[in-house]
Parts: C-alpha cells; structure tokens; sequence
C-alpha cells in the first residue's frame, strides 16, 4: 500500500484524471520546467531557487522519493515546485499542451546496463523527438547520466537529431556544467571519482 503524501506541495494525479491547469495550480503564468525521475528532490530545490520565474514540476513513479522530494520542497518554502508520482511518457501525452515546456530535466536517468535491457531506456532518439513536441522554441533539454555508454549514446544521436540545437558545441558532452546543480546520484558517483555525463540542447 502507497504511504499517503498530504504535502501542499504534491499534485495527486492519475491515469485518466484530467490534466492539471498549470495557471491555477502554481497562480502564474510563468513557463513550464519538468524534471523527469526527480528521485529524492535535491536537485529541482536547488534549480527552483535559481530559477524563480519558471513553475516547476517534479515527476517520479516513486511514492517514497515523491514524498522526500515533498519535504525539501516544504522546508525549502518554494511555492514554484509541484510534486507528482506519475511515469513520464503517460504523463506529459495527458497533462503537458504541446509547446509548454521551457526546459526539461533528466538526471541519471535508470541505466539498464545489461545489454539485453538496453532498449527499457528513457532516453532515446524517439524519446527526445517526442519530447520536442512539447517544448518550446529555445527550451532547453538536460541530460546528466553517470553511465558511461548511456552519456555517449544521448551524446551521439543527440549531435544528428533534427529540431535540436547544442549548447556546448563543439563538444557533444562536457564533464562539467558550470552552475548546474548536482544531484544525489551524481554527487554519489562524484565521490567514487567517476565523470558526469552532460549533453544540453535547445529546441528548436
Ligand atoms: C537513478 S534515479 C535518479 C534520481 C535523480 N534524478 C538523481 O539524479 O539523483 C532514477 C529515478 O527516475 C525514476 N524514473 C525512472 N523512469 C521513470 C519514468 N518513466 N517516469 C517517472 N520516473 C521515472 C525512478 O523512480 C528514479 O527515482
């Protein structure tokens, strides 16, 4: 059985429901930013504070990591971030108008290492295609992985996927991103000294 979260913060939502009026649920109009598997929440607290014109929305299938992202966000007092438990690709077709997006965020992403899992990845050429659909022109797209082959596969087909333009040309990846926050799985393989993956696009 789910442990309920009765944060202020967290947006019940499930399959079917309607989707959310951003407007009303955040009392802005401000532009959209979605982390995808955002785990424990450390990560979207610190993005929030650096960015307070953008409402963002903090989505994981975890309950437990749904409710710990919860209590950061409550302690935290950000009223820019809304938590909910709900797989991405369901999610974003029902509660995501196409073009809303301002940036999108996926940090060590699940990596599947065996090769016979490969293909339960996330992120994929189709996945960023998808993905376009609801962003805006100019919206930005983070990848972060700790997975060495994972970073270079979003690196490659990244660098030839149309509509996407890089940000950190002329490199497709870089070890580093400066002013970019680190989040609990990336500080976790930091301190074993292995490298951080990042590719950033925008859309275009
Ligand atoms: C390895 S953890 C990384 C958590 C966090 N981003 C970090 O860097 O610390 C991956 C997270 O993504 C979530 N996740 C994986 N696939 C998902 C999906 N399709 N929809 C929603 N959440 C997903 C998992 O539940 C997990 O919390």
């Amino acid at each position: 059985m789910l442990i309920p979260n009765t944060s202020l913060s967290y947006l019940p939502w499930e399959d079917n429901d309607p989707a959310p009026l951003w407007s009303d649920i955040f009392g802005n109009n401000n532009p959209i930013a979605l982390e995808i598997g955002c785990g424990v929440g450390d990560f979207v607290v610190q993005m929030a504070v650096l960015h307070p014109d953008l409402n963002f929305i903090a989505l994981d299938f975890y309950n437990k990591g749904c409710i710990k992202t919860c209590k950061r966000v409550d302690k935290s007092g950000l009223r820019n971030v809304r938590v909910l438990r709900a797989e991405a690709r369901s999610f974003i077709e029902a509660c995501i108008p196409a073009g809303a997006l301002r940036m999108v965020v996926i940090n060590c992403p699940d990596p599947w290492p065996k090769l016979r899992h490969r293909k339960r990845r996330l992120v994929n050429s189709a996945f960023a295609a998808y993905l376009s659909r609801f962003m805006q022109p100019e919206a930005d797209l983070f990848f972060a992985t700790d997975f060495v082959d994972y970073g270079q596969d979003v690196a490659e087909f990244m660098a030839v996927q149309p509509g996407f333009k890089n940000q950190l040309a002329p490199d497709t990846f870089r070890h580093n991103l400066e002013g970019y926050p680190v989040s609990k799985y990336m500080k976790r393989f930091l301190d074993m000294g292995q490298p951080i993956y990042y590719v950033h696009y925008r859309n275009i």
